[in-house]
């Protein structure tokens, strides 16, 4: 996936220096060469968009990726891969689990990934020695009836910008100098394909995200005793 994104971007950047040496010197009046270059380099930008929208799409969990799993353990799991960055700033985390929460039935490296995602961005926007809090409760009568569990997850820091909660989500939206604005949109995309939502906001705390997914995918798949919900 590294490679299928970096081979095009250094060819642009090559057709970019090219461009720029071709329009600084007189060697193009007709500006021929120009357009040579500017057309491969169109072609380079299709296919980089090609690669993005396969990333995705590939969030769409496919059948066998469905797994019963635990909601402690999947935290718990990101906290650790998280855990050098999370110490480098020196954060404190505070972990509080609602102590009914049921198993679930869910893509687990999916969900795992959405929650790297929202800890990672916290840990970047968080002070140093702030704190991270993430927190999980599960809602038996909602969601219809079959119940929804809540896994949210907040940092200290500075809040939201209108800007930023009206954008947060799209792809490519980032202000980072070096961010490509690619990790909410994905993590949407994988709550959503869960039948949940996910939201931004800012509180007392900080910048808390919230994502509530529904048990009525998961029931449904565990009493047909099929890993994949019927899609509809
Ligand atoms: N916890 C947060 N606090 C403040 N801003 C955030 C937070 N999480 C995300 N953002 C904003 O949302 C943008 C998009 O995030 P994301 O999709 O992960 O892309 P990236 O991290 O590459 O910028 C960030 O650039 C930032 O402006
Ligand atoms: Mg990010």
């Amino acid at each position: 996936m590294a490679h299928a994104i970096r081979n095009p971007l250094a060819s642009l950047r090559g057709l970019t220096q090219l461009l720029e040496e071709s329009a600084a010197g007189k060697s193009d009046p007709d500006g021929v060469e120009a357009q040579r270059f500017a057309g491969v380099m169109l072609k380079e930008i299709d296919r980089l968009n090609t690669v993005v929208s396969r990333l995705l799409n590939f969030s769409a969990p496919s059948r066998d990726e469905w797994k019963r799993s635990r909601v402690a353990e999947v935290i718990q799991r990101s906290l650790e891969l998280a855990g050098h960055q999370l110490r480098r700033k020196n954060l404190e985390v505070r972990v509080a689990l609602a102590d009914d929460l049921p198993p679930v039935v869910w893509c687990e490296d999916k969900i795992l990934q959405a929650m790297l995602n929202i800890l990672i961005n916290g840990v970047e926007a968080a002070p140093e020695d702030g704190r991270i809090t993430i927190g999980a409760a599960w809602y038996p009568h909602s969601g219809g009836g079959h119940g929804e569990l809540e896994i949210a997850l907040s940092n200290n820091g500075p809040a939201l910008t209108a800007e930023q909660l009206r954008q947060i989500f799209l792809p490519y939206y980032t202000t980072k100098e070096s961010g490509v604005g690619l990790g909410l949109a994905i993590t949407q995309q994988i709550i959503l394909s869960h039948g949940g939502r996910i939201t931004a906001e800012n509180t007392r705390e900080g910048v808390r995200f919230r994502a509530v997914i529904p048990a009525r995918l998961w029931m449904e798949c565990w009493r047909r005793r099929a890993w994949s919900p019927r899609r509809s």
